[in-house]
Formats: structure tokens, C-alpha cells, sequence
């Protein structure tokens, strides 16, 4: 049966809502003093509160039917196995690979994908090395100061978001950037701080094709033969990261300098290959490799533990609840460490890139609902922004928050004020403030029966808007490895759920196209045939040029 919503599990969870949606978040509370410690859960150096979803036992019976009626099991394991779980590409899906420390062989086609992960692992580590001992050096004979990632996608947001989350393990030999945009004002700002002969470029491209990142290696080329005048120094400046070999060395990079990924690694899951070398760089290949230990950790855990005992699965099934059954169409993501500010980007890709599909694996449409819109932003940034929304506006956003219970800061009363606000705002959403609370605090401050009527339901907040918490005693290397698969296999689980391909993404195939099109007409001076609407933005275009 192909229609999800047809499903037995599917109309009893449909049920089980009309049945239980008025039951208020406070009240499952009051009515079990035990519901934290039955509904959290620790795995790998996490831990999951999501006691502050409207949801019972009762709930994660039913959405566990739904997970067997999916087969859950089975398709987790043949994850792990290296089946062809992306259909459309028949590719596997083998992220966990580059990060198995448990010294099994994993195949592909019958071949045993390990040792060319470990050679590939060693050849970081001996350029990153080199780098920061200085036995790397620029063609003048510089030390190279600066790493510049340029990539896009996948190949720039999973490592831009590690490097500013191990901030704190960065070395001091170098300092790293990153340039995605095709925008040339993010390349020429950053070019304009550095010099030719200290900067290493590393161009991060699974395909080696992709147009952002192939103009701005190139802008980067020309830059740095305009310092050299010599093609030979590309070979101390440019290393590249892709599966397209035969296209790195078109580029001019030298193939001793080219870190091989493969086909089975999907952009978006990719920071652990060798498209985290500007990690490695930033931070030592010794952390990245925590920080691959760390999510070997949340691997094991999910490959083992029962459904229901499994935290990837827990997250999961609470997001499918939401997402499909209290019909949240967002969630926002609130991670109260500043080093973290970059984690809800990482996350959109991640996700919508993911399971932003409407047919299913077969190619016919699907009749629930998949991923909700992802967003948010640093925890105290944002209250002070759009959290009036979530505490008072018309539609609930279920939110997750995160964060490290010991700082590694030295402003010590700072941690307590983040980790304060954070636990608060998650009770806030849960609690609300009655309209009899409002009126008892407004007869305090003095207001008399006509101010306390004007302003009564201004100040009210119904509350019983859920929200997950995730803690992590410290963000070290490993915390956020788990982290990152955990949020990577919460993202498989509901694909496998909604019977989807998480692992393509044709729908961005499209604008890449017409771009491509409408390319040409700019150089042409002439707009072609298009809808009026285009039409009309390309004349006014052309016009601003003449
Ligand atoms: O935007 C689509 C996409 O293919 C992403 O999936 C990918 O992460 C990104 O472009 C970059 O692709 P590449 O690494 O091939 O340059």
C-alpha cells in the first residue's frame, strides 16, 4: 500500500490525536510526576527531554506500529549494510562508513569500502601536518597562514558550522575561512585580507561542476597568478576535495594534492570525508577525529537499540507526530551556545534537501505531509526577536532546544544566564500565563478593572507548545559528532517513515537550468522567450546595463 494515510497506524494515530488533543501540556505533568524521567533518554553524551510534546505511552505504542508497519528496522540496517537506499541515483548510503571505528569491513558492491577511507584519512592528516609544522609552504616560501574553503551546499555549511562550533579547539597556526557564494563581494572581501603567498585554497566539490564553486576557484586562480605569474605555484596553493578526479586535474590541481570522496557519500552528509579537511585544518586531524568518534558513538546506539529505546528514533517519531498529526509545519531549531550559530543552517540543508519531497520512492505522490520547514537562530538572539511569535502567535512551532550544561568560557556568570534562559523559555512555551494569573499580577501593579480588561488577553499565553531539549554535559569534539548523526538519522528515520528518498534532490535541478538559460541571454544582450514576468526583469536588466 503506498498511500501512508490508508495505513491501520496510521488512522489509529489520526484517532488517538482527536482523542487526546485537548489534553493540555501542564496537565500530563500534574498527572504524572514521573513523565521527565519517562520521557528522556541519554545516548552517546546526549540527552533528550521530550517530555514537553503532547504525547503518552499510549502515543509511542502507536507510532511504534507505525514504525514496524514501515519496516524501521529492516531499512536502518541495510543503511548500515551499503544497500542502494538512493533509488533514483542507485547509490548507497554510507555516511556511517567514514566514520566506523568498529574495524568491520563495509561493502559496495562487494568491495570493501575501508581502506580506501583510512588512506584517504592518513593523507589528511599528513597535509594538515604539514601545514601547521610549516613543512607546507607557499611558493615564496611563506607559511601558510590562511585556509580558504571554497564550496557550496553540503561541501561548505556541515564544515563551516563544525569550524565555529570547536572554535575552542582551533589551532593557532592557521585560520580558516569559508567562501559559498557566487555573490564575488563574499570572495573579493575576503581576498582583500589576505595575501597570496600565505593562503591555501581547499575547493570542495563533490561534483566538480557546481557553478558557484567553480567561478570562485577560478576567481581564486586568477588572484593568485596575478601575485605569481607562474602556473607552478598553484601546486602550493590549491587542494582539492571530489569524486570528479579527472575534472580536478582539468582545474590545473595537481593530482597529489586531490582527496577522493565517493559516490555512496550524499553533499549533506559529507563533512566527515575529506570534505571536512578545512575542519581537520582548523581544528587538528586528533579532534576530527573525536569529533568522527563521536558520532561512531550515536551510530552504534542507533544501529542497537530497540526502536523505542533509541534516541535518532524517539526524535524521529515525536517530529512525525508533530509534523503529520498536530500538523506543525516548521520547527525551529534554538541552540543556546553562541559556537553553535551556525547549526541551524547546517540543519535546513540537512533536512529539507532531505525529505522536502512530495512522491515516493516509486514516484507517485504522497498523501501526508514531509519535512516541516527548519529555521531558528542562537537561543537569546532569537527571544529577542521572533520568540514572541512562538509564545503568542497563531501557529505552534515545536522547538529544539540544545545545550552544554558546563561552559568553556571563562565568564562563568554568562553560562548560568544562557542555561536560565533556555530552560525558561522551554517552560514558558509549556506553561503559558493564565488570563487569572495576568489579572492578579495587573490588580498588583495597580491597574483598575478597565486597564486590567483592555489588557488581560494581550498578556495571556495559552502555553502547551511542545518543545525538545537536548543537553550535552560540554560541546567537545564528540558531543557534537553525536549531535550531527543524531539529527542525521532522525532525518532517515522520518524518510523511511514518509517512504521517501532522502538521499537525491532533483528539486534543485531546475533554477540550476534556467539559470544556465538565462546565463546566456545576459551575455547576449538579449532577453528570450519567457513568461512576462521574467521577460519584464530581463529587459529592466538590460536596460540598467546600457
Ligand atoms: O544544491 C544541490 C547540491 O547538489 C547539494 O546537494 C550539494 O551539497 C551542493 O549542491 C554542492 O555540490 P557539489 O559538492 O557537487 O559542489
Amino acid at each position: 500500500m503506498n498511500n501512508r494515510s490508508d495505513r491501520p497506524s496510521w488512522k489509529a494515530l489520526d484517532q488517538h490525536y482527536s482523542e487526546s488533543k485537548d489534553i493540555h501540556l501542564n496537565d500530563l505533568f500534574e498527572n504524572d510526576p514521573e513523565r521527565f524521567s519517562k520521557f528522556s533518554i541519554e545516548a552517546a553524551g546526549l540527552f533528550l527531554d521530550y517530555s514537553k510534546n503532547h504525547l503518552s505511552a499510549e502515543t509511542l505504542d502507536f507510532l511504534a506500529v507505525l514504525a514496524n508497519e514501515s519496516c524501521l528496522k529492516e531499512r536502518i540496517a541495510d543503511l548500515f549494510a551499503g544497500k542502494k537506499l538512493n533509488n533514483t541515483e542507485n547509490r548507497a548510503v554510507l555516511h556511517t562508513a567514514l566514520r566506523n571505528f568498529s574495524e568491520q569491513p563495509v561493502y559496495v558492491d562487494g568491495q570493501d569500502v575501508m581502506p580506501a577511507i583510512m588512506s584517504v584519512q592518513h593523507r589528511m592528516r599528513a597535509l594538515v601536518e604539514s601545514v601547521h609544522l610549516g613543512g607546507w609552504r607557499g611558493f615564496s616560501g611563506k607559511r601558510i597562514t590562511d585556509i580558504v574553503n571554497i564550496g557550496i551546499g553540503g561541501s561548505d555549511l556541515g564544515p563551516r558550522m563544525v569550524v565555529s562550533a570547536l572554535s575552542r579547539q582551533a589551532v593557532q597556526e592557521v585560520d580558516v575561512h569559508f567562501v559559498s557564494n557566487v555573490d564575488g563581494e563574499e570572495l573579493s572581501q575576503r581576498l582583500s585580507k589576505l595575501s597570496p603567498e600565505t593562503t591555501l585554497f581547499v575547493v570542495v566539490s563533490k561534483t566538480f561542476t557546481t557553478l558557484e564553486t567553480m567561478t570562485n576557484a577560478r576567481s581564486a586562480k586568477k588572484w593568485l597568478l596575478a601575485g605569481y605569474s607562474d602556473n607552478a605555484a598553484i601546486a602550493n596553493h590549491f587542494v582539492a576535495v571530489s569524486a570528479n578526479l579527472k575534472a580536478v586535474k582539468a582545474f590545473g590541481i595537481n593530482p597529489d594534492n586531490s582527496f577522493e570522496i565517493w559516490d555512496w557519500v550524499g553533499g549533506r552528509f559529507s563533512l566527515w570525508s575529506a570534505v571536512g579537511l578545512s575542519i581537520a585544518l582548523a581544528v587538528g586531524m586528533d579532534s576530527f577525529e573525536r569529533l568522527l568518534k563521536g558520532a561512531y558513538l550515536m551510530d552504534e546506539h542507533f544501529s542497537q537499540s530497540p526502536l523505542l529505546e533509541n534516541m535518532p528514533v524517539i526524535l524521529a517519531l515525536v517530529g512525525i507526530w508533530n509534523r503529520n498529526f498536530q500538523k506543525a509545519s516548521s520547527v525551529a531549531v534554538l541552540p543556546y551556545d553562541h559556537r553553535l550559530s551556525r547549526f541551524p543552517a547546517y540543519l535546513q540543508q540537512c533536512d529539507m534537501e532531505s525529505n522536502g519531497k512530495s512522491v515516493d520512492r516509486e514516484g507517485h505522490p504522497i498523501t501526508v505531509e514531509t519535512s516541516p520547514v527548519i529555521w531558528g537562530e542562537v537561543g537569546t538572539n532569537g527571544q529577542h526577536a521572533f520568540y514572541q511569535s512562538l509564545h503568542q502567535g497563531t501557529q505552534p512551532v515545536p522547538a529544539d532546544f540544545i545545550v552544554a550544561l558546563k561552559s568553556d568560557c571563562n565568564l562563568k556568570e554568562h553560562h548560568k544566564l544562557l542555561v536560565a534562559n533556555c530552560f525558561a523559555q522551554s517552560e514558558a512555551l509549556m506553561k503559558g500565563k493564565t488570563a487569572e494569573e495576568v489579572c492578579i499580577e495587573l490588580k498588583k501593579r495597580g491597574l483598575n478593572e478597565r486597564e486590567i480588561s483592555r489588557l488581560v488577553g494581550h498578556e495571556t499565553f495559552d502555553g502547551n507548545r511542545p518543545s525538545n531539549t537536548i543537553l550535552m554535559d560540554r560541546l567537545t569534539p564528540e558531543a557534537l559528532g553525536a549531535l550531527i548523526a543524531l539529527y542525521e538519522h532522525k532525518i532517515s528515520v522520518q524518510g523511511i517513515i514518509w517512504d521517501i528518498n532522502s538521499f537525491d534532490q532533483w528539486g534543485v535541478e531546475l533554477g540550476k537550468q534556467l539559470a544556465n538559460v538565462i546565463v546566456e541571454e545576459i551575455d547576449g544582450g538579449l532577453p528570450g522567450r519567457h513568461d512576462s514576468s521574467t521577460h519584464g526583469l530581463l529587459t529592466r536588466y538590460h536596460l540598467v546595463q546600457k
